[in-house]
């Protein structure tokens, strides 16, 4: 915030600490083993970090339901040993990043508990609470809840409390109470928590769903009832939500050299400039789009679709050209809420091929990429037997909802490929028992491709795909024209081949990716000479161009610079 710009010059390591390192044997990931991996992190060449939540948590969404927000879960750490991980990241040059998850808490807060104590608690105005409406006559009269809206994560959005003949709102699992943020205490108290961090030297905050924390004054019924969250045009970039976020720009980021990027599924990249739009308006530095996130599935992973390169290449292109010169994008294509990308828009047969491809594919655009840990080493998805050894609540409950409707099978076929697990087994470190993870016996299962598929295996090997996001971050950071060369795309009728050109103060960068295992012709535009550039990246051995195209091997990417 602030003005500052830093953030166009970065790369940052996302973990999701619990499947990370686990330092001190007991089969969870932790900050010992976090401590242990810094230098593992700076070899990448990133220049920050981002922690998925690591406070205090029953786990119901794995640290997203929050009990204490100034403090850190035992499983990993404490607060001492936290300030030793951030003092090890920042002498390493890296910055770090907090998650704050402040549309809803864990209903086993204090604030929750004390809130559904009497409807005179001062802290019962914390949380959404409302009267449930009667229906039918006489003696088929009963009462339903508020309004019609279905959460996100497990059913009705409200859940009724018998003690206070009252319900509370929660828009993702029953255990994630949505806070009100329309009272001003809850506000402070936010302001509170992004002060303690951010004194104790913290560089910043990944706002996790920040585009729900305003709601349609009055909670009016929305849309009929759907499965999931027919409710999202009352709680979904409400001018609340916004205006929030002004306030806590004003009052504490404005004060702060920080880094905010929000989160924000089903947004439009027009609806996003309001928010990141340069300016003293600005809210947020950056914003998660999910759109490219979508180009094999509707809505949601669980509802699956063939992939669809042109999807993928209109949501990035869309992005790149609406934020040209205005705002700022996030680069990612994993991170804790999404399968493993080889395993859905690569192609596990070509593993480290499609794996470098999709690496430059997406860190070579304009904007801060984020790589999610082990996607460094191309860490696949995995298989598991049946719906008890999935831990994520999100997958447990959609799965229960498909089942209504589809066979068995066929839903586990579904959650296997789509399921957010996927990318929660353990970081593959070595070939060793439980690679390298851990000492007990770990949490969730590690996948069973990890005696091929690890860092050890991939550090010393120059070809590895491990030291290809090496080279490609250290590229990134080095060049102007990737950083902020404009962006143009080619072929765009394509749907086997994504082209982009970057250009910038006389240098141009060509990029082009094969998403399939055959052979397609790429035809350079007619002012360029393929001869005459720099081929910086590739992933097979490289063949010189003669001519101003060439034929692609499987999932070939090459990536020219032309001085
Ligand atoms: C965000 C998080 C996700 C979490 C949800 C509810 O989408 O990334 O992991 O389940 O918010 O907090
Ligand atoms: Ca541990």
């Amino acid at each position: 915030m602030n003005g500052n710009s830093w953030y166009k010059e970065m790369a940052v390591y996302h973990i999701w600490c619990r499947s990370f390192c686990d330092g001190n044997g007991d089969g969870i990931g932790d900050l010992w083993g976090v401590l242990s991996k810094l230098d593992y992190i700076k070899s990448l060449n990133v220049n920050a970090i981002w922690f998925s939540p690591i406070y205090p948590s029953p786990n119901a969404d794995y640290g997203y339901d929050i009990s204490d927000y100034m403090n850190i879960h035992p499983d990993y750490g404490d607060l001492d040993l936290f300030r030793k991980v951030l003092d090890g990241a920042h002498e390493r040059g890296m910055r770090v990043f907090m998650d704050l998850v402040v549309n809803h808490t864990s209903d086993e807060h204090n604030w929750f508990k004390e809130s559904r104590k009497s409807r005179d608690n001062p802290y019962h105005d914390y949380y959404i609470w409302r009267e449930g409406r009667l229906k039918g006559k006489l003696r088929w009269k009963h009462r339903i809840p508020p309004n019609n809206w279905m959460s996100l994560f497990e059913g009705e959005a409200w859940e009724y409390d018998e003690g206070l003949d009252e319900y509370y709102l929660h828009l993702f699992a029953k255990k994630q109470p949505d806070l009100n943020m329309a009272n001003p205490k809850v506000r402070e108290e936010v302001k509170k928590i992004m002060r303690f961090w951010l004194d104790m030297g913290v560089d910043g905050f990944r706002e996790d769903v920040i585009t729900f924390i305003g709601k349609t004054p009055g909670l009016p019924n929305s849309y009929p009832k759907l499965p999931v969250a027919n409710g999202m045009k009352h709680f979904s970039n409400r001018p609340e939500a916004l205006e929030y976020m002004r306030e806590f720009k004003n009052d504490v980021l404005d004060g702060y050299d920080c880094f905010i990027v929000g989160e924000s599924p089903l947004t439009s990249a027009d609806t996003a400039l309001k928010y990141l739009s340069e300016g003293p308006d600005r809210v947020l530095d950056e914003m998660i789009a999910f759109n490219h996130m979508e180009a094999d599935c509707f809505m949601t992973d669980m509802i699956q679709r063939p992939f669809d390169l042109k999807k993928m290449k209109r949501a990035f292109s869309e992005w790149q050209e609406k934020l040209y010169g205005k705002a700022w994008n996030a680069l990612y294509i994993e991170n804790h809420d999404h399968a493993r990308i080889i395993s859905r828009y690569g192609n596990e047969d070509y593993r480290v091929e499609s794996g470098k491809m999709l690496a430059a594919m997406y860190m070579l655009q304009r904007g801060t990429p984020f790589i999610y840990q082990g996607q460094e080493i191309g860490m696949l998805n995995i298989d598991l037997p049946d719906l008890d050894s999935y831990a994520d609540v999100q997958t447990i409950n959609s799965a229960r909802v498909a089942m209504r409707f589809m066979p068995k099978k066929k839903v586990m076929e579904l959650v296997n490929r789509s399921s957010r697990d996927n990318a929660r087994t353990p970081v593959q470190w070595s070939s060793e028992r439980n690679a390298g993870f851990s000492d007990g016996e770990p949490w969730f299962p590690v996948n069973g491709n990890y005696r091929e598929i690890n860092v050890a295996a991939q550090d010393g090997d120059p070809d590895s795909l491990l030291n290809f996001y090496r080279k490609l971050v250290r590229f990134k950071l080095d060049n102007p024209v990737a950083l902020y060369g404009d962006y143009k795309e080619l072929c765009a009728d394509s749907d086997r081949l994504y082209a982009y050109l970057r250009e910038y103060e006389g240098k141009k960068l060509l990029v082009v990716c094969s998403f399939t295992a055959e052979s397609v012709r790429f035809e350079a535009p007619e002012d360029f000479d393929l001869s005459r550039g720099e081929a910086v990246f590739t992933n097979y051995e490289y063949n010189y161009v003669v001519s101003n195209g060439f034929t692609t091997r499987p999932y070939e990417v090459r990536v020219y610079l032309f001085e």
